[in-house]
């Protein structure tokens, strides 16, 4: 015979799901953990559907639970048939009836929301409201600030408290733009402008997500949305309108005259449009490398080597994978890039 706690073990893969499942809680992930005012009304959203179907299963299993008892078959009775009941018109209009409300409570705030997060032009949109054009490319996210003028890559950099417009074509594919904790998400299509109004209550970084199976990386494609103070992206702006300060070390010099002859045909460092891939101006504060990998010299280095061994599909050419560049030279662009900081 088994031992009590044996049957314990049964157990043990719902426990396993359960930790697996805690670890979709991530600070700055989750939708059910919102940061912003668009999040916060979708996250009414959700419980209010929450609340509509647990009340559904409640009625329901109470009935269910009812009838199994009373009509149960009981001991040494012979055969039991209960009343056959059949087309009574007064149940047949509430179970339609009813179902017909719930779905109404749960469709008009839905649809609603659906409008107003698109709606950028109406009175609730503040007038303050910052403008960033964004552009989805497989697979990786262009940010450009028409205003400030300025253009960055993979991570975002936002003043909390502030409505963002955020306006979004691609330049290939179907993507779709998606930060769980401040809200959303929209489809980003090529031709076409979609919009999308957020804004974060607090400082830190968010993490997003293309929400929408855009080929080899899709599920790579992230990148991070950092809400700073007002004053803070002030200084930011003018920063990244000055520039980073030239590189001091001789690695890093010489990796810059290696970066200028091998990488800026498509990469840019400036205010400029890089367009074919990531500006990379302030490359050293962003918190990761390609949008996903740990920001480390170790990884830039694997990056550089060879990309697609990273992100599957990636339009960046091997640079040491092919004999391009020695593993000294990518050490070098490495140290390069790692001085291109705004930060004062
Ligand atoms: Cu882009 Cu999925």
């Amino acid at each position: 015979m088994k031992k009590k706690w044996q049957h314990l073990l049964r157990f043990l893969p719902l426990v396993a799901l359960m930790a697996l499942l805690s670890a979709c809680g991530k600070e700055g992930v989750s939708a059910l953990k919102p940061m912003g005012d668009e999040a916060h009304e979708e996250a009414k959203l959700m419980i209010l559907s929450i609340a509509i179907m647990v009340i559904v299963v409640l009625v329901v299993g109470i009935i269910f639970t009812y009838v199994v008892i009373k009509f149960r078959k009981r001991k040494n009775q012979e055969e039991y048939i209960p009343r056959q009941v059949e087309g009574s018109a007064v149940l047949e209009v509430i179970w339609t009836v009813i179902p017909i409300i719930l779905l109404a409570i749960l469709a008009v705030p839905t649809v609603a929301k659906t409008f107003s997060v698109s709606d950028t032009t109406s009175k609730s949109v503040k007038k303050d409201a910052l403008v960033i054009n964004v552009t989805a490319n497989q697979f990786w996210w262009e940010f450009e600030y028409p205003d400030q003028k300025i253009v960055t890559g993979e991570e975002v950099v936002i003043p909390k408290g502030q409505d963002v417009i955020f306006k979004l074509t691609s330049k290939d594919t179907t993507h779709a733009f998606w930060v769980p904790a401040l809200g959303g998400k929209v489809d980003v299509n090529p031709g076409q402008t979609t919009q999308l109004k957020l804004e974060a209550d607090k400082e830190g970084t968010y993490s997003g997500r293309c929400a929408e199976l855009c080929g080899a990386s899709h599920a790579l494609m992230y990148f991070n949305v950092k809400a700073v103070s007002k004053a803070d992206f002030k200084s930011w702006v003018s920063e990244m309108k000055a520039g980073p300060s030239d590189p001091t070390s001789v690695s890093a010099k010489q990796g810059q005259e290696l970066f200028k002859n091998n990488c800026m045909s498509c990469h840019a460092v400036g205010n400029k449009d890089a367009g074919i891939a990531p500006n990379l101006t302030n490359f050293a504060d962003r918190q990761n490398i390609a949008g996903f990998l740990d920001h480390n010299k170790k990884n830039l280095e694997k990056w550089i080597w060879d990309p697609q061994a990273e992100k599957p599909g990636a339009t960046m050419p091997k640079r040491g994978a092919n004999n391009n560049l020695s593993k000294d030279q990518i050490q070098q662009i490495a140290d390069y890039l790692f001085t291109l900081s705004v930060k004062q």
